[in-house]
């Protein structure tokens, strides 16, 4: 219908809708409780309003930016989203292909269904998502794994300090590594439960851990983003978990401007939540955010077409975003900013 959003790739969801298993569409699709923060979170970047400029040169627009020391294509990460094999039976290895041909950068997450060994073959730069396990052996493991594979970063995730049950995998996965062993239909994840005691000294152990950079994922507050900020955090990344935490959490869209505002020029802030087209990511962008995730996009377009749905759905956001920018007289990244907001 003429009505119908605009996203990166119309029509998505529903077809990855009609390929998956019920349980998995259900488990991707899902938010927490009544489902308020996970349906907010796109009106709340739909909201904002823009002030073009005109009179620009913008007959070349580059959306490429060095994040961490990595060149990447668009300003639009994959976001760490747990269990690729019930999209695809090449799972992360696919993804991280996808992304690669798309100029982006992955982040892996500690509920990956593939070893980190075999995703970083397949991938460009890549980070690693960490949650503090009850087990610190098995965060140590981890940690240890995902260096020595080659990732450039680890992403502390913070907003789960415990697990729904309905975190676990809804299906059978394939049994042919590390979590899929320790992963039934439905079962926990013996001594992989987060560790709610986590804290900001959690921070600096990681880095002591694997020598990368830590960016905290997760928060949601100016005090919060400031005590990571202190305790040594690279980043921060504004995020309510896709609205599958606590529900009633506040829009990213509505509190990334007071997080830029508190650690913005010491540190990169990244957003996720809801984003899904290329003019959200110029939204974001205004609004302080060096870079974007998208996490349940992206497990859409790798069910539909494996490694090349992933591509063609990042590759998607990167014209919608170089269109927005020429039509918003910005030629590159760095002349984007708070003046192209109107609301
Ligand atoms: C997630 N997310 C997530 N985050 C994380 O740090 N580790 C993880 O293992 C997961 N797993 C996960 C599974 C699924 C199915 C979803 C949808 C999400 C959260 C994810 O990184 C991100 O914050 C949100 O998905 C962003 O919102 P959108 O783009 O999905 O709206």
């Amino acid at each position: 219908a003429s009505t119908a959003p605009v996203t990166a790739a119309p029509g998505l969801e529903q077809r990855a809708k009609a390929v998956l298993p019920g349980a998995a569409y259900e488990f991707y699709a899902a938010g927490a409780d009544e489902h308020i923060s996970a349906s907010e979170a796109t009106d709340a970047w739909r909201a904002r309003r823009l002030l073009p400029r005109v009179l620009r040169d913008v007959s070349s627009v580059d959306t490429g930016l060095e994040l961490f020391g990595s060149s990447l294509a668009l300003p639009v990460l994959a976001a760490p989203t747990a269990f690729h094999r019930m999209a695809h039976d090449e799972g992360e290895v696919a993804t991280a292909a996808g992304v690669a041909a798309a100029g982006s950068l992955m982040v892996l997450s500690s509920r990956a269904t593939r070893h980190p060994e075999d995703v970083a073959v397949a991938a460009g730069p890549w980070w690693y998502q960490v949650y503090w396990l009850r087990d610190r052996d098995v965060t140590r493991r981890q940690v240890e794994r995902a260096t020595a594979a080659g990732a450039r970063a680890l992403v502390l995730t913070v907003d789960a300090p415990y697990v729904p049950p309905r975190t676990t995998a809804p299906l059978p996965l394939p049994r042919d590594d590390e979590l899929c062993r320790s992963v039934g239909a439905g079962t926990r994840l013996p001594g992989w439960e987060q560790d709610p005691s986590v804290g900001p000294g959690t921070i600096s152990e990681l880095r002591r851990m694997s020598g990368l950079p830590v960016l905290v994922k997760g928060v949601m507050r100016a005090d919060d983003a400031e005590a990571c900020v202190a305790a040594g955090a690279a980043g921060v990344i504004v995020s309510n978990h896709g609205g599958r935490q606590l529900d009633r959490a506040a829009a990213t869209a509505d509190v990334l401007p007071s997080v830029v505002r508190a650690v913005g020029d010491r540190v990169p802030v990244l957003v996720d939540g809801g984003i899904r087209t290329g003019t959200d990511v110029l939204v974001a962008l205004a609004l302080g955010a060096r870079a974007v995730l998208t996490g349940r996009p992206v497990l859409w377009a790798l069910a539909v077409d494996g490694a090349e749905g992933v591509s063609g759905l990042l590759d998607s956001y990167r014209r919608q975003l170089s269109t927005a920018m020429a039509l918003a007289g910005a030629a590159r990244l760095s002349e984007v900013g708070p003046d192209l907001l109107h609301s």
